[in-house]
């Protein structure tokens, strides 16, 4: 039975076990009672791996999660990645990458602090990088530190025919180093090694599952576009990256301690802002691997 007590249509079914929010008009959905479904049975695996792709990120909010839970969690979506990071992972369940400035984890002093994060999609700079990451919040800030994801599969779309033409087929130089460099971040050996060759992928991507074309761009580690002038590549960087931050296709999320977001990599870039540095943020990451087979090509 629908509830209709309060006498107003707040967009809730609540006569099945899962209901959706929308979080834009364009993308993104809350997942609303996915809290009281115990065991992540496979019926449930199957709507929500549905509706990651159809809206492009999900919030959960309201989750209990230790870190088996989360792992557990996590694993409905796919093959779970160690992340590159590896002295950022939990030593317990390395799955599990801490995003934190908490400094009492035994964590390198370099992990990402409490600045400034800029557009990105997750992993570019890999030749198979990851389908997805869920976010899971522990402890927020009072002040900043929100997240913001873009749509960059909408702002294709809308793209004017003769810049679609004229983008068709360039590849974008997604170089590591950039984001090392420019958030002054040591790069563990290993994680040098395993990005150590330089991938280009095409500014137009094909998203592996739901076929749509999507915009693939991370301003923190795009050099430059290949095959161009400097100047133009900088230009059409430029102009893409503004297409995919328009305010209108950007959601904001304030988190709450029990808030989890998954996103879709292959069709959103996410940012976030600074918080104050005596203010702790703490936020544990699953990434999710895309199968081989769908992987590349792209
Ligand atoms: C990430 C990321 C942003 C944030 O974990 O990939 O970009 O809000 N995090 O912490
Ligand atoms: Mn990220």
């Amino acid at each position: 039975m629908r509830d209709e007590s309060q006498g107003i249509d707040d967009g809730i079914y609540r006569d099945a076990p899962l209901a959706i929010r929308a979080l834009t008009p364009n993308f993104g959905a809350e997942v609303v009672g996915a809290t009281g479904i115990v065991g992540n049975p496979a019926w449930l695996s199957k709507v929500l791996n549905q509706l990651w792709f159809q809206y492009g990120i999900l919030l959960f909010r309201d989750l209990d999660f230790d870190e088996a839970a989360e792992v557990a969690f996590s694993q409905m979506f796919g093959e779970l990645e160690i992340h590159g990071r590896q002295d950022f992972n939990s030593k317990t369940h390395p799955q599990l990458l801490y995003v934190t400035n908490r400094r009492d984890l035994d964590l390198p002093a370099d992990a990402l602090s409490n600045d400034d994060l800029e557009w990105h999609t997750d992993q570019t700079y890999l030749p198979r990088p990851a389908l997805g990451s869920l976010l899971f919040a522990i402890e927020v800030p009072a002040d900043g530190g929100n997240t913001y994801w873009a749509d960059a599969a909408a702002a294709y779309d809308r793209l004017p025919g003769e810049v679609k033409q004229r983008i068709c087929g360039l590849k974008a130089v997604h170089d590591h180093g950039k984001v090392t460099a420019d958030y002054g971040l040591k790069a563990d050996e290993f994680q040098r090694r395993r990005s150590a060759r330089i991938e280009s992928h095409p500014i137009v991507r094909t998203h592996p599952i739901t076929l749509r074309k999507s915009l693939y761009l991370a301003p923190t580690v795009v050099t430059h576009i290949e095959g161009l002038p400097a100047a133009e590549s900088d230009a059409l960087l430029t102009e893409l990256t503004a297409a995919i931050t328009s305010p209108d296709l950007v959601y904001q999320h304030k988190w709450r301690p029990g808030d989890a977001v998954l996103w879709d990599n292959a069709r959103v870039l996410h940012r976030r802002d600074r918080f104050p540095a005596d203010q702790i943020r703490f936020m544990r990451r699953t990434t999710i691997r895309p199968p081989a087979e769908i992987s590349i090509p792209f």
